[in-house]
């Protein structure tokens, strides 16, 4: 990284009235690393750390919708319900005070999700006719 200092892409930057402490933005990435969809230390410290390398704006993993075909598995973090979204709101304060900002990706794999798969095997995926 020092043999970097003073490029382009490390400058800070304004994104209408979002400053960002870098012209950096990551990539979403799944982890299923929520057990049960609740976003836990783990995961807070995880996007943290990605601030404090210089992240100017991250955008989370995959998050579920509320709709029981949203999702193939239950350790994506939801981004509903009281006990998932209070550990996204320590995710945002770690992230903020780490200097950094976070978006969510929200998330509805629909024809992705295969009939009869986790974690809500009843659900049909959805999907539309051309
Ligand atoms: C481990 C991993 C997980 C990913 N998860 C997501 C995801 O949750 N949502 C998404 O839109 N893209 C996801 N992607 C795609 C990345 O966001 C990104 O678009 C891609 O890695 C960038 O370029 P590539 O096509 O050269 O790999 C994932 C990629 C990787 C490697």
């Amino acid at each position: 990284m020092t043999e970097t200092v003073g490029h382009v892409l490390l400058e800070e930057v304004a994104m209408k009235n979002v400053q960002l402490q870098s012209r950096i933005v990551m990539a979403p990435m799944t982890r299923v690393f929520s057990p049960d969809g609740v976003p836990n230390d783990e995961v807070a410290a995880y996007y943290r750390k990605r601030a404090e390398g210089g992240v100017g704006l991250i955008v989370t993993e995959g998050t579920a919708i509320d709709h029981p075909s949203a999702v193939m598995h239950k350790d994506i973090p939801r981004f509903y319900g009281e006990e998932s979204l209070a550990g996204w709101k320590k995710v945002v304060q770690e992230v903020h005070e780490a200097g950094g900002k976070i978006i969510p990706q929200l998330w509805h794999v629909g024809a992705a999700r295969k009939a009869g798969s986790e974690p809500n095997v009843e659900a049909a995926p959805i999907s539309h006719q051309a």
